[in-house]
């Protein structure tokens, strides 16, 4: 197959890219970057600049660039940014595959867990409503912006992917620290709900999804069995064999990131299952938190 994709250069794109390539699937990534490979596609989502003629013969389109969401704090500006690059992008990208005269057959478009806002316990499959907070919000309207693309007859399927874990970047390292230096903990209450997924299984259920004709509209990217934030907060200090009895109060996190960014993105909480995938009979590598943690830390159970 010969596949584009925009958000090359991230965390989730990079590990694609390799996947695809591994199993034979030609690539080509589309970048703001002026410094990239020659066979890059340059695009301006900003701008709107993108030529339908860079997007028109490839089998399948996977699209995942957008402003970091968890990499600065939520100030207005960096708000609008998070929306108008989803929402631009989405739309310009749409619209211009809608156009060409050999559009894919299908477009894998990100999306986030975030979709579904705070539901304390309650178990969040495709079907169920969205949230109504500001991240709820952004991944309706990106989710909206592939539009263009379903009435050109192209296959969509928006991935509403949870929390990717890998130590090579995202939000693990992050948890990480803490931990390494012995003050590991929850944070709030630890009765939030965490989506959690490897990076393997994401790449490996973006490919599923690339190459299942029959799934389309929103599917969950995320671990069957997701844990609250104080079992992955136990599970990670026995795998590492440090301590986790710290806590952060609430009133900290939200202190220190704004209450929006707080609220949103850590004291959430998204008891979200993978539905479509599980019904669709994709197996995961790690369905279960402890041994993912263990591969991906090099440390194997006693
Ligand atoms: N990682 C997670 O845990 C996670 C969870 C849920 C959803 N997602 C979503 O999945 C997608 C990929 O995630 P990721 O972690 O791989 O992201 P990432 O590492 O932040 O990479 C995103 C890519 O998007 C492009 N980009 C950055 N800012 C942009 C802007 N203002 N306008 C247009 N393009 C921009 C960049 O590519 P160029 O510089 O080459 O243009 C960048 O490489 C994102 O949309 C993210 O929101 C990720």
């Amino acid at each position: 197959m010969k596949v584009l994709i925009t958000g090359a250069s991230g965390l989730i794109g990079q590990a694609l890219v390799h996947a695809l390539e591994k199993r034979g699937d030609e690539t080509v990534p589309v970048t703001r970057s002026a410094s990239a490979a020659d066979r890059a596609v340059r695009w301006d989502p900003q701008r709107g600049e993108l030529d339908p003629g860079d997007v028109s013969g490839y089998d399948a389109v996977v699209h995942l660039a957008g402003e970091g969401i968890g990499d600065k704090r939520w100030t207005e500006t960096h708000k609008a940014r998070v929306l108008d690059s989803r929402v631009r992008g989405t739309t310009l990208l749409t619209e211009s595959l809608a156009e060409v005269d050999r559009p894919p057959a299908v477009l894998v478009s990100a999306s986030a867990v975030g979709f579904y806002g705070h539901r304390d316990d309650e178990v969040l499959t495709e079907q169920s409503e969205g949230g109504d907070d500001f991240l709820s919000d952004v991944c309706r309207q990106w989710e909206e912006a592939t539009q263009p693309a379903r009435d050109a007859g192209i296959r969509v399927a928006t991935i509403r992917t949870g929390l990717v874990m890998t130590p090579e970047g995202g939000i693990f390292p992050r948890t990480l620290l803490p931990f390494r230096l012995g003050v590991g903990g929850r944070l709030g209450p630890g009765s939030q709900w965490w989506p959690w997924i490897t990076l393997q299984d994401e790449i490996a259920a973006i490919l599923y999804v690339v190459d299942n004709d029959g799934l389309s509209g929103p599917v969950n990217l995320s671990a069957p069995n997701p844990v609250t934030n104080a079992e992955f907060t136990r599970t990670l200090a026995r795998v590492l064999r440090r301590p986790g009895v710290f806590s952060v109060p609430s009133a900290a996190l939200r202190l220190i990131l704004g209450e929006e960014m707080a609220s949103e993105l850590l004291l959430v909480s998204q008891r979200v299952l993978p539905r479509k995938l599980l019904d669709g009979g994709f197996a995961f590598a790690e369905p279960r938190l402890e041994p993912a943690l263990r591969n991906m830390l090099g440390k194997p159970g006693a």
